[in-house]
């Protein structure tokens, strides 16, 4: 059975659709403000212009489960801070760390971006998001791979990493080094109380803090590379 539970992590009212799909109710959640996810296989939900809606794939019984299907809070607060972004500023480079099932990457493209990268150290996150990234039918391809975030360089005008603390603190310099002068970095995967500290990890290589956002417990921290 393939049931998307909406909000069952977060505690909160969220807005959903849903779809009768293989003789069951299927719900199908908004994880940020214009995008949804759907079960491959369902019928693609109607959206508005400008709306996203990605399918997802179902869990196959046994296989490593591969976090990113979009319902937990730290996912929701990236991909709706990786959205605003890329339809502000229309960035050409984007690299997602920790991409799991590769839902952040594939946002990025959907908006627009060309070069388009994201790591893990889970071999099963990498084939997961190969996986997903395959159902949008885009020429635009996401390389998924296994290396360090400045493996290319200061090569990004966005780098998002929803992993926890412990390593974004490792990855503090090798995140501000993927960065271009002008370049923004979203992180997520830890709480309000981890955040202060946080925060000045990643002062100490350089960036610049801009602001941050809070859903439930969790909380998003966005930094700018000066120029
Ligand atoms: C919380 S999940 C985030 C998945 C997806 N980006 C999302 O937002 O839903 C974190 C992912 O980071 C990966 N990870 C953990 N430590 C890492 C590291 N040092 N470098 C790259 N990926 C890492 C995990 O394997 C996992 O797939």
């Amino acid at each position: 059975m393939f049931v998307f539970v909406a909000s069952a992590s977060c505690g909160r009212r969220r807005d959903s659709s849903s779809t009768i799909f293989a003789g069951t109710r299927v719900v199908m959640p908004n994880i940020a403000p214009r995008i949804m996810v759907y079960p491959r296989g369902a019928p693609a939900p109607y959206v508005e212009e400008g709306w996203l809606a990605l399918p997802v794939l179902p869990h196959v019984s046994g296989s490593p489960v591969v976090f990113g299907d979009g319902s937990h809070a730290t996912t929701r607060l990236c991909a709706a801070a990786v959205d605003l972004l890329c339809r502000q500023r229309q960035p050409e480079a984007i690299l997602d760390v920790g991409t799991g099932s590769g839902v952040l990457a594939r946002v990025a493209r959907a908006r627009g971006a060309r070069f388009v990268v994201g790591t893990d150290i889970d071999p099963a996150a990498l084939a997961s998001a190969r996986a997903h990234a395959a159902l949008d039918g885009s020429s635009v391809e996401i390389h998924f791979v296994a290396e360090s975030p400045d493996h290319w360089g200061a090569r990004f005008d966005l780098v998002v990493a929803n992993i926890l603390e412990e390593p974004l603190r490792s990855l503090a310099q090798a995140l501000a080094n993927a960065l271009r002068p002008g370049g923004a970095l979203l992180l997520s995967g830890f709480t309000r109380m981890q955040m202060p500290a946080l925060r000045l990890v990643f002062e100490n290589v350089g960036l610049t803090y801009v602001r941050h956002a809070d859903l439930d417990e969790w909380t998003l921290l966005t930094f700018a590379r000066g120029p």
